[in-house]
């Protein structure tokens, strides 16, 4: 299969709109990363997604609205807090979790009987949504393990060959995926941080929301096992990770006498990320939502050895960053 590079003309996206009608796959910007979309109702086109990245059947997929009555179609009994979070965030990056609609495949929620729905701030996103006349499902457009793609580019590097189009849409706004939040349970639980954050939440939930977190059970032999009961399941598997190794610290001091320390050994390549860069030079690059992917990228692509990652109080305090970060640092 010959994936096609498309624009975000009224034509093109009319074109990819086809394709999806007609069970292909199709890549689409959004605010935060790219999504692979393919029709909610077509169990085996919402199948050939977990093909295509090589994603564990287990992770269930995101439904991506264009309107509030779309949530209708997938999901019952919508609680007041849905409307109200709708009416202060969406569209914009925030996921939620709602009670299943009967008609929603087994696939897209890997037999769970809650439902994700989100709606894109992104007008290319919006517009194929309607145009396809049902709700997308869309997991971010990378193969499974790889980072989340924030440019076409990144997502031709993954999935040519794999997936019928791209529309490519530039880079994406936010650069980390969306804040997903279960609302069924009191209190709201934040089972993936992002941009919109717990204080954002709580503004409008009028009380507490919590983050989820990792529970260690430990078995009648003794052996320990992480269990995952307020995470997203997908929170469970490898993600977000460059093959250079990560170090972090707390200040550009910190990482210029790291980078020093490690220089002398030959033929490893290191790299500064700072949050406070402001103007990229050899080797010292920012440290930004918006960067955190694509540099992990081109790190690979330059086969960087080391990548030293400034984590002074501005980045500290995103939580939605520093969880990306990390969930890279602690991979190996
Ligand atoms: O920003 C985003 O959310 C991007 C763009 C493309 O919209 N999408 C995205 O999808 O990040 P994906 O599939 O890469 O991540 C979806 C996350 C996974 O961690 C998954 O486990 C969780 O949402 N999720 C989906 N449905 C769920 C459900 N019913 N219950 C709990 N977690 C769910
Ligand atoms: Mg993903």
């Amino acid at each position: 299969m010959q994936t096609q590079s498309l624009s975000t003309s009224t034509g093109d996206i009319l074109h990819a709109a086809h394709l999806l009608r007609a069970g292909e796959l199709v890549a689409f910007p959004t605010e935060t990363v790219y999504g692979l979309g393919a029709m909610v109702f077509n169990e085996s086109a919402v199948r050939a997604i977990f093909t295509a990245k090589g994603r564990p059947s287990d992770n269930p997929l995101i439904v991506h609205c264009a309107d509030r009555t779309d949530v209708e179609r997938v999901a019952i009994n919508i609680p007041p807090l849905f409307d109200a979070l709708f009416e202060r965030f969406c569209p914009g990056p925030l996921t939620m979790l709602l009670e299943r609609h009967i008609a929603v495949p087994d696939a897209v929620t890997a037999g769970l009987n809650t439902v994700a729905v989100r709606f894109p701030a992104h007008p290319v996103a919006e517009t194929l949504i309607r145009t396809a006349g049902e709700p997308l499902v869309a997991p971010s457009a990378n193969r499974s393990g790889r980072p989340s793609p924030t440019q076409a580019q990144h997502v031709m590097n993954d999935l040519a060959g794999r997936i019928a189009a791209v529309i490519d849409g530039g880079s994406c706004e936010v650069g980390i995926e969306s804040t997903v939040l279960n609302i069924l349970t009191n209190p709201p639980v934040i089972l993936r941080p992002g941009s919109i954050t717990k204080e954002m939440l709580e503004d409008v939930v009028g009380y507490e929301v919590v983050h989820g977190s990792y529970a260690i059970k430990t078995s009648n032999d003794g052996i320990s096992e992480v269990s995952f009961p307020t995470l997203a399941p997908g929170m469970k598997y490898r993600h977000y990770a460059p093959e250079a190794r990560i170090i972090l610290v707390d200040s550009m001091a910190e990482a210029l006498q790291t980078a020093r320390g490690i220089e002398g050994q030959q033929g490893n390549l290191v790299w500064i990320l700072s949050n406070s860069v402001k103007k990229p030079e050899h080797d010292i690059f920012l440290l930004s939502e918006q960067t955190l992917y694509a540099m992990f990228r081109n790190a690979d692509a330059q086969n960087v050895g080391t990548l030293i990652l400034v984590c002074d109080p501005h980045v500290r305090n995103n939580e939605g960053l520093m969880n990306r970060i990390q969930k890279a640092a602690s991979r190996k």
